[in-house]
């Protein structure tokens, strides 16, 4: 029979239990305070764009959000505006399915690695999307556009979101100094440029269609959106439709164009400033808006709309 412990190994366990504890508290809290505070801030701001896609896509394949699938992610963040479940096939909502669970392991990916911050407010109503459509076209479409439609119209506006968050890598990556932020920030990018591969050969598939009852054609409608997005996002052309001129040579003779990319067909890279002045739709990085209308949130997004708002008082001495 094994002699009752005494008070000698019973404290003898606790100090074991406290030591344990004390190495692992660093060890988990570690990886995210050893960072340099540009990884730091650089993750954080890619947050912003994993909520707007994670939001859509979840909410447009299921009709419920973060809320529901994984709460403590969206942090008690405000609910999104105007989220709607699509009427999609079974395919494209399984795909879209797909991406959503993706996205969520992206927040949980980059919220495992940096503090972050809650879901920031997010504006996926028809009217946002219709808006993005209009400025693309210079005119107004009527109906309003509505992402939530069809197949058809949803994956045009999934257009509009990832590959702006794949850019946003792609201009991160050289900036960051930790292997921790090159790896996540890989596997990021990895996993992004495939969904907007995803989207673009659904589109590329159907680009003659045309997109009812505006009897415009699915290719231009790309080519307009990514327009736009050069032109709000004012950093040179770093966005391009499903097809390009044939004088964009280095390709052949080839004018399809299912992926994006420059002469040598590496991807483009947006600083945080052209992703906020895209996703706000205002052109402007002080100016919220679009399918952020209070601003995104963490220090690179914050520290541009202080920036109004010393402008705002310095006009009114
Ligand atoms: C930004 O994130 C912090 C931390 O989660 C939160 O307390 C704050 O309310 C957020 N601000 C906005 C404008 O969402």
């Amino acid at each position: 029979m094994a002699p009752p412990p005494s008070s000698a190994t019973i404290t003898g366990q606790m100090i074991t239990t406290v030591l344990l504890l004390l190495l692992l508290a660093p060890a988990t809290h570690g990886a995210r305070s050893m960072l340099p505070r540009t990884d730091r801030d650089l993750l954080e701001f890619s947050l912003n764009l994993e909520y707007l896609e994670a939001e859509f896509f979840l909410h447009g394949s299921m009709g419920r959000g973060l809320d529901h699938i994984q709460p403590d992610l969206a942090g008690g963040g405000p609910r999104p505006i105007g989220a709607s479940i699509a009427n999609l096939s079974p395919m494209v909502r399984n795909i879209i399915m797909q991406f959503a669970y993706q996205e969520v392991g992206h927040i949980r990916a980059i919220k495992s690695t940096v503090p972050g911050f809650s879901r920031p407010q997010l504006d996926l109503s028809v009217k946002s999307f219709a808006k993005v459509i209009n400025k693309a076209f210079g005119r107004h479409l009527w109906p309003p556009f509505n992402p939530y439609a069809n197949d058809l119209n949803f994956v045009i506006a999934s257009y509009i979101i990832p590959y702006v968050g794949l850019t946003g890598y792609v201009g991160a990556n050289p900036l960051l100094k930790s292997d921790t932020s090159r790896k996540l920030v890989a596997g990021l990018l990895g996993v992004e440029s495939g969904q907007d591969a995803v989207i673009r050969t659904l589109l590329y598939e159907r680009a003659a269609l045309r997109v009812m009852p505006y009897g415009i054609t699915v290719a231009e409608f790309t080519h307009k959106i990514s327009r736009l997005r050069n032109k709000l996002g004012h950093g040179g052309p770093k966005d391009e439709g499903l097809f390009v001129p044939a004088y964009q040579l280095g390709r052949g003779m080839i004018t399809g164009n299912v992926l994006a990319g420059n002469t040598n067909s590496l991807a483009f890279g947006r600083t945080p400033k052209e992703i906020l002045r895209i996703v706000y739709g205002s052109g402007k990085e002080k100016v919220p808006g679009g399918f952020f209308p209070k601003g995104g949130n963490g220090t690179i997004a914050k520290s541009y709309l202080r920036k109004r708002k010393l402008d705002d008082l310095s006009s009114h001495v």
